[in-house]
């Protein structure tokens, strides 16, 4: 081959077969994230739990009030599903059963079990059809010389961002099921997140928890540490419905200008919601709020750090939670390299991952 010229890629038999299966599924994984929500609509998974935990698809026919009609595509849908790892399916005697699995256990309505947190809104939020528009925006979005600050594909094609005051302008509901989808997911797992992270509330005395919302998380640390005095500080229209439960003490304010001071500030699911420039301000205020590292003034961060050392299957749902915020904010998700940067830039001396929870780091920061 002479030097320059180009390499021909020339599969083989057996890979060129295999490459038409990869691109089908690529070009159709949307059909199971709208088989996902057609189960998810349709209430599929609370139907399964109601029936006992095991259902056949004429069971769910019924039970959901459909046409008798479209029991044999039910079944290709939940067939979909299974194989997806949506639900779980035995066979016997020619009859499929359909199971709950942990994921559609997530899915559940009206489970009173500790830990159960409803991740219903969080689905329909993520295939809305604003969502879906912004993706498929994302060529065009590319192509446009935008001035900075970048508007996020979201932004720029429905004219609003996500998240924001004027965002019920532009769909009151899809506003309303963002929310609620939002603290579904920061909700979900806060047990296990307490019980994986005791240690690192030991020996504090004051935390701040940075957008701490209603104050589920500053609660779940108050049960398991009632000596620690918290505060919450989020913004005044959130603060004005947080139950007074003279337990966490609520500031109305902007993380922004100021962070109430304490020993230690937590910033859970926070940052991956905005800029490198703005994460540094934010940690720039949160380093003003915290005593010297000797008095163990600490910010605790509880976000993905991104990176393949948990297997293929959880990378690809943090860079699709990455893509998450790509399309639909202006923030990102982040390895350690990045992290690290916008640490010094705020100002810290130093930093340390103390724990890996599922997809997430702990990040422990030092003044
Ligand atoms: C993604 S949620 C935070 C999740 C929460 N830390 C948890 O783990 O459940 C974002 C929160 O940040 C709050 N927020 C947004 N901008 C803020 C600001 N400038 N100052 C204070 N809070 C803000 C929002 O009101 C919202 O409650």
């Amino acid at each position: 081959m002479s030097a320059g010229s180009k390499s021909v890629l020339v599969p083989t038999d057996a890979e060129l077969l295999q490459a038409q299966a990869d691109l089908w599924r690529h070009s159709l994984y949307y059909l199971t994230s709208m088989a996902f929500k057609c189960a998810v609509e349709l209430g599929v998974p609370t139907a399964i739990h109601n029936l006992g935990g095991a259902a056949s698809v004429k069971d769910l026919v019924t039970t959901l009030s459909l046409p008798e009609t479209k029991l044999p595509f039910l079944r290709r849908v939940m067939r979909l599903l299974v194989t997806s790892g949506i639900f779980a399916s035995e066979s016997s005697a020619d009859v499929e059963t359909y199971r709950l699995n942990p994921l559609s256990w997530l899915l559940v309505e009206g489970v009173d079990a500790e830990d159960h947190t409803n991740q219903r809104s969080f689905v329909l939020a993520t295939v809305s059809r604003h969502y879906v528009e912004a993706a498929m925006s994302l060529a065009d979005w590319f192509k446009k010389d935008l001035a900075p600050p970048l508007p996020s594909p979201f932004e720029e094609l429905h004219g609003v961002p996500l998240l924001h005051e004027k965002t019920p302008l532009l769909d009151k509901d899809l506003h309303d099921v963002v929310l609620e989808g939002l603290a579904a997911h920061d909700n979900l797992a806060i047990g296990t997140i307490m019980r994986e992270c005791h240690d690192l509330f030991r020996g504090v005395q004051s935390l701040t928890d940075c957008c701490g919302g209603d104050g589920t998380t500053a609660r779940a640390i108050v049960r398991a540490h009632p000596n620690i005095k918290c505060t919450v500080l989020d913004l005044p229209e959130v603060i004005k419905t947080a139950p007074a439960d003279g337990v966490i003490n609520y500031v109305a304010g902007d993380m922004f200008k100021s962070v109430p001071p304490s020993q230690a500030v937590l910033l859970k699911l926070v940052l991956h919601h905005w800029s490198d420039e703005d994460c540094v301000k934010i940690l720039e205020q949160c380093k003003k709020a915290i005593p010297s590292r000797e008095e163990g003034g600490k910010v605790i961060i509880i976000e993905i750090v991104l990176g393949p050392s948990l297997g293929p299957i959880m990378f690809e749902a943090q860079l699709l939670l990455d893509m998450l915020m790509m399309v639909n904010t202006r923030g990102r998700q982040r390895d350690e390299n990045d992290w690290r940067e916008i640490f010094m830039k705020a100002g810290f001396s130093d930093y340390k991952i103390v724990k890996k929870v599922g997809t997430r780091g702990v990040i422990e920061v030092y003044p």
